[in-house]
């Protein structure tokens, strides 16, 4: 994994984010994410190798990222080959996504029960999409109001690029497994 250095404007701004209310940042998160998608030297840089760079991957992967040290935020770029797809989670910060290379599709789910019960969460599916360059960016909510999988069902490799702010809690997210109605604690990496 290679870090992505950005211009220390760049940080001062996702800084300002990572302290701004959700709805705030995540509309900042947003304009952000627009204004790196179109940088050609970020596209260069960190975006295009990554297209050769995956020939022959399976899995989805972590293939650069810029993280505040004090956990405020975190830049990731991940690429998609065809066929893959994380399991049903959430996280424990805001976050918005884009899609620079290819198409990604993802699920969005609501939790139907009230969280009192351990280790158990009943999810139905409430609607898909599927993303690209230009769809613009998805945004999730902490917890309950981000749960998702992403995936790659094409036939070419996809990469998005994430920005999610500071963790609300010691965990980083959830994860799910609605056939047997079970969430459990996704511990930081
Ligand atoms: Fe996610």
């Amino acid at each position: 994994m290679v870090s992505v250095s950005l211009a220390a404007a760049e940080l001062g701004e996702l800084g300002i984010l990572s302290e701004l209310p959700t709805d705030l940042a995540l509309r900042g998160a947003f304009a952000f994410l627009t204004r790196l998608s179109r940088a050609r030297a970020f596209l260069e840089e960190y975006i295009l190798p990554l297209q050769e760079e995956a020939a022959g991957a399976e899995e989805w992967y972590l293939a650069h990222s810029c993280e505040d040290e004090d956990g405020a935020y975190s830049l990731q770029v991940f690429v998609w080959p065809p066929g893959s797809s994380t399991q049903i989670h959430d996280h424990s910060s805001w976050g918005a996504w884009c899609c620079e290379v290819g198409s990604v599709l993802e699920e969005r789910y609501e939790r139907l029960d009230d969280g009192s019960r351990l280790e158990h969460a009943r999810l139905k599916k409430a609607w898909q999409l599927r993303w690209s360059a230009e769809e613009g960016a998805s945004t999730v909510l902490p917890g309950a109001g981000g749960i998702h999988r992403v995936g790659n069902p094409g036939a070419e490799t996809a990469v998005s690029v994430h920005l999610y702010g500071p963790r609300l809690g010691e965990i980083d997210g959830h994860d799910y497994d609605p056939s047997r109605d079970y969430v459990c604690g996704r511990v930081v990496a």
